[in-house]
């Protein structure tokens, strides 16, 4: 059984918390919040253990399931790297001190990143990366995401994950075309030319299109999250996964292979 500790109880840690008694190889240790579970996230939350910060969790875990904000993904590598526990994050928007934090948890336990656990958008990413080799600088892209108006980061995590497949099939930087002075004007010369838009919107779960404009055709990849189970069952895939794995720095090509 893989002793789990879920971090945070927001929308995604409600989801993977109903999802985990289907799970016959989990156990839930306890739900790590800042906030006391409510009615809604345990019929009887009584019976779920609760601890109000890492430090208060004195048992042996496996394996943490990090759905926080930037900030608590940083605390929870540190405290899962200082007591041997595999961390799976679906966090997005994380600071360069989270992102650190990570990368240093994971020489010493199974790490696994991921700002989109669906399947679906696993097998995007991959689809996305060949359409901007075969295409090249000929094709202008527009990332576009939407999603609820309670989400804190924007372009999406998934949007920038989709953003590094372009740049991986047209040798670009990712840091160079997110540069403040080059999104608030762009080059004259626009061929080749990569654009997010974001949209926060009513409670929108998640949608994501790549659109490559060419001169006179337009090719548009999507996909549309109808329910937020889809990653909560992603995580309890990769979770199981990645606690048999070394320490390391992994990713969803990692647990599904690089095409999904
Ligand atoms: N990877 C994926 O597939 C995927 C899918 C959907 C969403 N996401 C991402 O998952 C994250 C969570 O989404 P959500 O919709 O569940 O958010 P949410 O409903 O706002 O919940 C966030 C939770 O994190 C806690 N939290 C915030 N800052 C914290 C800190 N510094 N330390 C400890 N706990 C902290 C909050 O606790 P308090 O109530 O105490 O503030 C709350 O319980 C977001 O980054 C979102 O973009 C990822």
């Amino acid at each position: 059984m893989i002793q789990t500790l879920v971090h945070g109880a927001g929308r995604m840690a409600r989801r993977v918390l109903a999802q985990l008694p289907d799970r016959t190889d989990y156990q839930l240790l306890g739900l790590v919040s800042r906030t006391e579970p409510d009615a809604d996230l345990a019929a009887d939350p009584l019976a779920m253990a609760w601890y109000a910060s890492l430090d208060e969790v004195k048992k042996s875990a496996d394996l943490l399931i990090d759905f926080t904000l930037p900030g608590g993904t940083g605390t929870a590598a540190h405290w899962c790297a200082d007591n041997g526990v595999a961390m799976l994050s679906g966090t997005t928007g994380l600071s360069d001190k989270d992102v650190e934090a990570l990368k240093d948890a994971a020489l010493k336990v199974p790490v696994l990143w991921a700002p989109n656990l669906s399947y679906g958008v696993t097998l995007m990413t991959a689809l996305v990366q060949q359409a901007a080799a075969a295409l090249g600088a000929s094709a202008n892209i527009t990332i576009t995401d939407l999603h609820h108006q309670h989400k804190v980061d924007a372009p999406s995590g998934t949007a920038l994950a989709l953003a590094a497949a372009v740049i991986e099939g047209r040798s670009e930087r990712l840091e160079d075309l997110l540069d403040p002075q080059r999104l608030q004007n762009p080059p004259d010369d626009d061929a080749g030319e990569l654009a997010f838009s974001s949209v926060r919107e009513g409670e929108v779960i998640g949608e994501h299109s790549v659109r490559f404009e060419l001169p006179d055709e337009v090719i548009e990849i999507s996909h549309q999250a109808l329910d937020r189970n889809v990653f909560a069952a992603g995580a309890l895939k990769a979770g199981a996964w990645l606690v048999d794995q070394d320490p390391g720095y992994y990713t969803t090509s990692d647990w599904l292979g690089p095409s999904g």
